[in-house]
């Protein structure tokens, strides 16, 4: 289990646990955080389930595919540690993690 701290856009935070099995994004939203569309369901084309990760948790991770970066750019928001969550397994975080969900495109 994953405990994370998710800091929400209307400058809230909300802890949830989330299971190796799943991606960021499915512990996400099945966890109540709706404001993650992730309307491509997980298939890496519509960038709506973008976050922002903690420099040290993205050094970690290791880089974004191609298609994953192309996608990141066109988001207005984009940062350098930006991730799609629908891309990161759980598995993957620490136990304690924080993650920001990105403004809305
Ligand atoms: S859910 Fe669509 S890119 Fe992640």
């Amino acid at each position: 289990m994953t405990t994370l701290k998710v800091n929400l856009r209307d400058g809230s935070t909300q802890t949830i646990e989330a299971d190796g099995d799943m991606s960021l994004m499915e512990a996400l939203r099945d966890n109540g955080v709706d404001e993650l569309l992730a309307l491509c369901g997980g298939c890496c084309s519509c960038a709506t389930c973008h976050v922002f990760l903690t420099p040290e948790v993205y050094e970690t991770l290791g880089q974004p595919s191609d298609d994953e970066d192309d996608l990141l750019d066109s988001s207005d928001h984009r940062t350098e540690h930006s991730r799609l969550s629908c891309q990161v397994p759980v598995s993957a975080l620490p136990e304690d993690c924080t993650v920001t969900i990105a403004p809305e495109d």
